[in-house]
């Protein structure tokens, strides 16, 4: 059995299309430029048969990231996978969303546990195996790489399994996937299910690549997954922050770090670089609005932070104390002191360059604008307010309002105002000053009154970026149209209403209040003007 995992990011379709972690198409196409920078093996780029818009962005990122950059036409570029439920006008959709690629594939799937197959499908397993049958050898008429996943195979008969997923093979499928939907089984159940798959599948042959899909409802999704690849899986699907469904996917960072940092045990590879890890996390983490709990396995705030005295006096002595990874090999350089008021715009440019960051000149200017602007008020910029800066002025949808200027007034002794100014779709500026029970209270009923989009804040979340008084505050907020506007998910093929977020940084943190809270209000204007809410249901009825 060969050593190498390949590594199927879902981030863009089961992160994504879980409630609340809503992307513009831009911000998509720019996670896929970071998972390939990253070096993962498929990018499934989403669900085209949700909405046009989804069709659309996943069109692009076939385009645009599935094939090598002109004049490098060796250069490795990943699979791009669209999702089809199981039928031709799905599979049809993703077929035209992905065969720009260099390396397509369809990923086609059909529940095949008992209660699926009665409550939601209401199918025979006779029927689930013809359909799956006929759809696989469709897919494979159109596109040579075709995954199968038996949906809800984590509470599936296996031995139903093994006859599923032998059509699937018959039919052409070269990846059978293993989702444990809800997140129920063991890692020692999950090994027995993949290891029974390997040797029991009619069929199965090396050609084969099978595949664990996991879900972390019981927080058993790292482990699940670890207990396929030791089975024999070598394909693991995954998401950057572990976000998706419900509790969410595995997440990425867990399984390619247990299995680096653990590599004595599992004596398998992966394509990761992983010292983009730390970066594509702020990344996601800034655009779906999503915080990363502070004591995340690897991406957490805290996951090499050590604050006991006992635990700081080891680190002292020798850092493999208490460490079993080195922050580096992720790319955290904590408190690395980078660059000061007197660097230049060269300086800068490295700096950016050696994180991770091409900045054209136009951009250049404009994050240099922005350092000067910081170190004015910071003595020292280090790694992590030089990511701030970055994702506030580039990761961010198009300004359709733009902050312009605002003041505040809060304290004990009178009514807490702001007074705010923002450059609108017009060109016009507008101004308005409202009150309101706190400064970010006032400054959002401004913004309000001036926006005029009904909307719910669902959640504000604030923290220093680094140690001190004056440190940069970032925020991350995330909201809901209040009129009814939905998605689909392709799971259950329900509607729900979409939530967007938002980020800002600022070392005032009511103005990176009021940045975050433009930037949701941006995504969902530019959502709802251009239709991209609405989506097509199984009927071909438009929603939304
Ligand atoms: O969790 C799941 O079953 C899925 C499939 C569509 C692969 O996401
Ligand atoms: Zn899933």
């Amino acid at each position: 059995m060969n050593n190498y995992v390949k590594i199927f990011d879902t981030t863009l379709r089961d992160g994504e299309q879980s409630p609340g972690a809503t992307m513009t198409s831009a911000e998509k196409l720019e996670v896929a430029h970071n998972l390939a920078r990253l070096g993962v093996d498929i990018i499934e780029a989403g669900f085209p048969a949700a909405s046009p818009d989804d069709l659309e962005a996943v069109r692009r990122i076939a385009l645009e990231i599935g094939n090598p950059p002109t004049g490098s036409p060796d250069a490795k570029v990943p699979v791009i996978a669209g999702l089809a439920r199981a039928n031709k006008a799905d599979i049809d959709k993703a077929w035209e969303a992905v065969q720009g690629a260099k390396k397509p594939r369809i990923h086609t799937f059909l529940a095949t546990s008992a209660i699926h197959m009665k409550h939601k499908l209401k199918m025979d397993p006779e029927e689930v195996v013809q359909r799956v049958s006929e759809m696989v050898a469709y897919a494979k008429t159109l596109c040579m790489d075709v995954e199968f996943s038996p949906e809800d195979a984590g509470r599936s008969d296996p031995e139903f399994l093994y006859v599923v997923l032998g059509e699937a093979i018959k039919s052409g499928a070269t990846t059978l996937n293993i989702p444990d939907t809800v997140g129920y089984t063991t890692p020692d159940e999950f090994y027995k299910l993949i290891d029974g798959i390997i040797k029991h599948t009619p069929g199965m042959h090396e050609g084969i690549t099978v595949s664990v899909h996991c879900h972390d409802d019981l927080g058993l999704a790292t482990a699940n997954t670890l207990a396929g690849i030791q089975a024999g899986a070598r394909q693991a699907e995954v998401t950057i922050n572990g976000i998706g469904e419900r509790a969410g996917n595995t997440s990425l960072e867990e399984v390619v770090m247990a299995l680096k940092t653990r590599h004595p045990v599992f004596q398998l590879e992966t394509g990761i670089e992983t010292q983009q890890i730390s970066r594509i996390s702020k990344l996601v983490s800034n655009y779906t609005g999503m915080v990363v709990q502070p004591n995340k396995a690897i991406v957490g705030a805290n996951a090499f932070a050590h604050e006991a005295g006992i635990h700081q006096d080891g680190m002292l002595k020798h850092q493999t104390t208490y460490e079993i990874m080195r922050p580096e090999d992720v790319g955290v350089n904590q408190t690395k002191l980078v660059l000061g008021k007197h660097s230049g715009r060269h300086a800068l440019r490295n700096r950016l360059a050696e994180m991770g960051h091409s900045l054209d000149e136009v951009e250049l200017d404009k994050a240099f604008a922005r350092f000067k602007e910081l170190a004015d008020r910071k003595k020292v910029i280090t790694d992590l307010d030089l990511e701030a800066v970055i994702a506030d002025e580039f990761y961010k949808p198009r300004d359709v309002y733009l902050l312009n200027g605002m003041q505040v007034t809060s304290g004990t002794m009178g009514m807490p105002t702001a007074t705010v100014r923002l450059r609108g779709p017009d060109g016009i500026i507008h101004t308005v000053a409202a009150i309101g029970t706190g400064p970010v209270d006032a400054t959002y009923k401004a913004i309000d009154q001036i926006v005029n989009v009904p909307c719910t804040l669902l959640e504000f979340n604030i923290h220093a970026i680094t140690e001190g008084i004056d440190a940069l505050g970032e925020v991350t907020v995330r909201i809901q149209s209040e009129s009814s506007s939905t998605t689909m998910d392709p799971q259950s093929e329900v509607e729900y209403v979409r939530i967007y977020g938002g980020h800002g940084a600022d070392t005032d943190i009511i103005v990176a209040s009021a940045k975050a809270y433009i930037n949701a209000l941006n995504k969902l204007i530019i959502a709802q003007t251009e239709g991209t809410e609405k989506v097509q249901n199984d009927f071909g009825v438009m929603l939304g």
